[in-house]
């Protein structure tokens, strides 16, 4: 059932579905979906972001159990394409076993436990470099060298252990629980969000990797709101609506939609429409520098126009269907429990995991998949910055990195932060942060009840 926040609860300014009236072009129904939640107004547990114990049992309870964003499908196009995916202390292989087969396999040998594989590569069978037993693509053991010292050794007893393996958009996600719910079921009718924005059909543009100085949460969070953006990124206020962000929660995948081309209610003055052109254009650094914006116009719709012309080469005609929300908005959806996949054509996939087995540390990564035109260009590579470098570094994220840095700025101080303060729980507003909520809500049936969430 579709039904608003309660009206005590909705920033004052222009609604998300008020704004969505004035769109130039048709918007698409999934732009229409409303799902507040109300998970109630409780402190989350600092604990989740300090404690050891909480992070073993994100290990078992978590980790080894819930489906996870591993790689692309195209990341393994050709048969005997591996990568590794590590998650914690759990490395797995992910392998094309056959054209339409992709396997995943914890990657450890049957013999006395060495990683099968070091790094991603092409293979013919996965032999294990300490004493040179081997496994088919497909898991099933292929040789063992002195065999007649291993005649208790069945070969049905030695294959390969598997994950899940399921795919999505594009997406190749892994389960290492045998006995988890399918990925079709895990994840609804998300494909009803989706269908329009055809994320399978776009390559890895570009793939960028830190690490955080906080636990992944933190990270991933500073990724979930845009109630952060007056006081970290003052500079985008001018044509961002961010406390109009509307946040819908579903079951196991969230998002939260910021609105563009329209200004910060929190502003204490609002801007012509022409200075938000202006503030749009310096931000990006973009060199095209229309005519003036009238007040008789509409930024939003401009700014959408521009956006269009910039696609059209690349995407085609198809872009006079796509609406001003879908060129001008963060559509930024979260499927449980660290996997960021946006809508629309913003590019943007974010992911956060534990740095190895450093509750204090984390991986971030932002993944642009953008649509190509005539052949598939290759998958960028994953460009890693070291801990002497900031976003500004991976000049392939244009102007993100600056927003970005803003972000890693918070991050540490923080995990800092909760270190040290008193106060035993971390206060969230009730509408704006509910995707944290709910994340947290998420957190505790998997992580504490040691469920697998009920679906
Ligand atoms: S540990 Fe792998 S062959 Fe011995
Ligand atoms: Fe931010």
């Amino acid at each position: 059932m579709s039904h608003s926040p309660p009206s005590n609860r909705r920033s004052p300014g222009i609604s998300y579905q008020e704004l969505l009236d004035t769109d130039t072009h048709p918007v698409p129904d999934v732009l229409r979906l409303e799902s507040p939640r109300d998970l109630g107004s409780d402190d989350i547990s600092i604990d989740r972001y300090i404690s050891r114990d909480w992070h073993e049992a994100e290990v078992e309870n978590l980790w080894r159990r819930v489906w996870q964003f591993a790689c692309r499908e195209d990341d393994i196009p050709e048969v005997g394409d591996y990568v590794l995916y590590e998650i914690v202390r759990d490395s797995y292989l992910v392998v094309r076993a056959a054209p339409d087969t992709i396997k995943a396999y914890p990657n450890a040998c049957l013999h006395r436990g060495r990683r099968l594989k070091d790094y991603p590569g092409r293979c013919s069978e996965l032999r294990c470099s300490f004493h040179g037993f081997a496994w088919a693509l497909d898991g099933r053991l292929a040789n063992v060298p002195a065999r007649w010292d291993f005649e208790h050794v069945t070969d049905d007893e030695f294959s390969l252990p598997e994950c899940q393996v399921g795919t999505w958009a594009g997406f190749v996600m892994i389960n290492p629980d045998p006995a988890a719910e399918p990925l079709a079921d895990f994840l609804g009718d998300i494909d009803t969000h989706f269908d329009r924005w055809d994320l399978a059909n776009r390559y890895t543009q570009a793939h960028v990797a830190k690490v955080i100085d906080a636990n992944w949460k933190i990270a991933q969070e500073a990724f979930c709101e845009a109630f952060h953006v007056n006081a970290t990124h003052p500079q985008i206020l001018p044509y961002l609506g961010d406390t109009n962000t509307q946040v819908d929660v579903w079951e196991n995948f969230a998002r939260a939609i910021s609105p563009g081309g329209t200004p910060s209610p929190l502003l204490d003055r609002t801007p012509t429409q022409d200075e938000m052109m202006r503030s749009m254009l310096d931000v990006r650094h973009d060199e095209d520098s229309p005519r003036p914006v009238g007040e008789d116009e509409s930024m939003r719709a401009v700014g959408a126009a521009m956006s269009r012309d910039r696609w059209r080469p690349i995407a085609g005609d198809v872009v006079d269907g796509w609406s001003d929300a879908e060129m001008m908005d963060s559509i930024d959806y979260t499927i449980f429990p660290n996997f960021h996949p946006w809508g629309s054509f913003n590019r943007i996939v974010y992911r956060f995991r534990p740095f190895g087995d450093d509750h204090r540390r984390a991986i971030m990564e932002c993944i642009f998949l953008a649509p190509y035109q005539g052949e598939k260009p290759p998958n960028a590579p994953v460009h890693w910055l070291d801990e002497t470098e900031s976003f500004t570094d991976a000049p392939e994220l244009g102007t993100l990195g600056k927003v970005f840095n803003q972000d890693l700025f918070n991050m540490a101080r923080v995990q800092q932060g909760l270190e040290t303060t008193r106060k035993p729980g971390m206060t969230l507003g009730n509408y704006q942060e509910s995707k944290i909520r709910w994340l947290h809500d998420k957190l505790d049936q998997w992580v504490k009840g040691g469920s697998r969430g009920g679906g």
